[in-house]
């Protein structure tokens, strides 16, 4: 049975290193979460570590799903648009869930939560991408309510490859 908590500060290091293992397992398995190939440990802290400010800051809630003894199953946050204009707004940056427990609701759940916390936090409309061979993300998505508003062709690069990026959007 997964657990969800929010993150208040920075992880401690046992959660960090799972955190980043995951990482590097849905990359290599050619997951689409925003890096073409592993970050280095170093570039996961950089990237952690901003995420957690901007928790801090209250621009952003972040929300892990702990695994059987504490290991990590999945990750997921969302941050406030920095143009003053779309302040209102947020986006959903990242979602996954470690290899190993997929498809067994950790996904569905940790989306229903940043959508939750959105909403308290007064956010109107979240919105979030995915790539467009990442059926399954989407299907996901358009379940908890997010609508399809756009679609780029051959937006997202990696190495030679192009893929079609889809834009969704839920109105809070
Ligand atoms: C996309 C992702 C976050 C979904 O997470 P997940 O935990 O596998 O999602 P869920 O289990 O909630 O739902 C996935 C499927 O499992 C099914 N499912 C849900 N609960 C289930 C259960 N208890 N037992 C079996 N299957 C279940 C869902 O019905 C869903 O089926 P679908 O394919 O028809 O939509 C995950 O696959 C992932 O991290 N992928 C790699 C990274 C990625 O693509 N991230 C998204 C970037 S936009």
């Amino acid at each position: 049975m997964a657990t969800f908590v929010r993150i208040r500060g920075a992880l401690d290091e046992r959660t960090a290193a799972n955190l980043y293992s995951v990482v590097v397992g849905i990359v290599l398995g050619g997951g689409a979460i925003g890096w073409a190939s592993p970050p280095t440990r170093a570039e996961f802290d950089e990237w952690l570590a901003e995420v957690v400010g901007a928790v801090r800051d209250g621009e952003a809630v972040a929300v892990l799903a702990g695994g059987v003894g504490g290991a990590v199953a999945g990750f997921g946050y969302w941050r406030r648009y920095a143009r003053p204009t779309l302040r209102v707004n947020a986006d959903v940056e990242k979602v996954f869930v470690a290899a190993a427990d997929q498809g067994q609701g950790i996904g569905e759940r940790l989306v229903s939560l940043l959508v939750e916390s959105a909403r308290q936090a007064g956010i109107e409309t979240l919105t979030l991408d995915a790539r467009g061979d990442n059926v399954g993300a989407v299907r996901l998505y358009e379940r908890l309510g997010f609508t399809r508003y756009g679609h780029l062709p051959a937006f997202v690069a990696v190495g030679p490859y192009r893929y079609d990026q889809v834009l969704l959007a839920k109105r809070l």
